[in-house]
């Protein structure tokens, strides 16, 4: 049985719209094992939104990796914050915090618009555009490297390495070349990294990694692995969900005609329909991994301790349960409790920066590209099912 889930979650059909298999594992088998290269033996999946909600909230879990792995597997990842467990997922949190304020977020906004607009001209002179390669992509590349205050020459360097770190991460799809590919892409960016720290440290600037080193909550501050590990971090996640949340959003709302004509005449439901965006079509799909503390018992299954746990988002943000009519894409949405940006200890740090770049976005599109229509009816998703993004996105706005 958890074969045949596995088998039909690699699938190009299930890549495409994964929603029927979701609907059918939410009502028959909520909580599953699924065999999986990356793990030892595999790991527990759990489908609805009140089990997801009980793990993140309330089950026995850790999530720090150097419990279970030998240290020379360990990665700059695995030893920042999004791994760890308090107190130093609250220590790191918190030293984050005093660099990633409100008021660095809020000052970013005029780039945002700036460089959205210069994007969007590009595409009007064309009046054909891949909106992935041409928008939803060099957007937060952009943002988050100018926002950790990296030459604007690297960018692409930047994507790229990105792009194969999340690509071969896949516990599902697997494939050895893709995980080749994704430690390599590590490598660089470490190698980047501490080359960019070493000179922010000797001549600091006014950008998010000169405020990391300086960052000091009493005595404390953050070590050269911590700072090193925080970087990555920060641009793994904040960089391919905003592409996937821009490009999803687009898609979603060029295919529901009705709901982008009621947005076009009632700007006011911008903000709804951003947090719909991230319901409907999530940018991360299942949750990064958890591992259960002491055994427990879910829906009649025994979670055995230092097993692993993924959460799959994507089919809680449809549960019937909790969503009326889930599977319908709603501007007006009301209430709205999804869980795209995870919940408890670990919610997304990044979101209020997410969603001021959304809004840039969807603002802007509907402003300046009046006549935008899909140039095709099968847009090619990425391989990979822990994130939710598409290859390419072309689109006509003549
Ligand atoms: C639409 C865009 C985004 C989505 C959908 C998203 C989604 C998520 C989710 C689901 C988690 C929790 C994962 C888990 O519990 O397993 C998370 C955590 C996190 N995100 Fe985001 N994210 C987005 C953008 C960003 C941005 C722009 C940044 C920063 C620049 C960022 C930084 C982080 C960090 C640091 C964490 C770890 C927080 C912790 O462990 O306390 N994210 N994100």
């Amino acid at each position: 049985m958890t074969e045949s889930i596995a088998a039909e979650l690699a699938t190009p059909t299930f890549l495409a719209d994964p929603y029927p298999v979701y609907r059918r594992l939410i009502a028959q088998t909520p909580v599953f094992w699924l065999p999986h290269s990356n793990a030892p033996g595999g790991m527990w999946c759990v489908a609805r939104y009140d089990h997801v909600t009980f793990i993140l909230h309330q089950a026995p879990i850790f999530k720090d990796t150097s419990r279970i792995a030998p240290p020379d597997r360990l990665t700059p990842l695995d030893r920042a914050m999004l791994q760890r467990d308090p107190p130093d997922h609250t220590r790191l949190r918190r030293l984050a915090s005093h660099a990633f304020t409100p008021r660095r977020i809020q000052s970013l906004e005029p780039h945002i618009e700036q460089m959205s607009l210069e994007l969007l001209t590009r595409i009007r002179e064309r009046s054909t555009a891949d909106f992935i390669a041409d928008y939803a992509r060099p957007l937060p590349i952009m943002v988050i490297a100018e926002l950790l205050g990296v030459p604007f020459e690297d960018h692409d360097r930047f994507s790229a390495w990105s792009d194969q770190i999340m690509t071969g991460s896949d516990s599902v799809l697997g494939g050895e070349e893709a995980a080749r590919a994704s430690q390599e892409a590590m490598a660089s960016l470490v190698a980047y990294f501490t080359s960019l720290i070493e000179r922010r440290r000797r001549q600091p600037r006014d950008d998010l990694i000169s405020a990391l080193i300086a960052a000091r909550d009493a005595e404390d501050r953050l070590s050269e692995d911590e700072l090193l590990g925080m970087c990555v971090l920060l641009l793994i996640a904040g960089h391919e969900t905003t592409v996937n949340l821009i490009g999803n959003g687009l898609l979603t709302l060029l295919r529901h005609p009705d709901q982008l004509a009621l947005l076009r005449r009632h700007s006011e439901y911008l903000t709804p329909a951003i947090e719909e965006m991230l319901r409907f079509e999530s940018p991360v799909q299942r949750s990064t991994p958890r591992f259960a503390a002491e055994s427990f018992e879910i829906e009649g299954q025994r979670i055995e301790a230092g097993q692993q746990i993924s959460l799959m988002f994507g089919a809680a943000n449809r549960d019937p349960a909790y969503f009326p009519d889930p599977d319908r894409f709603d501007v007006t949405r009301h209430p709205n409790p999804h869980v795209g940006f995870g919940s408890g200890i670990h919610y997304c740090l990044g979101a209020p920066l997410a969603r001021i770049e959304a809004r840039v976005a969807f603002s802007h599109i509907l402003e300046h590209l009046p006549t935008i229509r899909l140039a095709t009816d099968q847009p090619e998703w990425k391989p990979v099912t822990w994130l939710r993004g598409l290859r390419r996105l072309p689109v006509r706005c003549d």
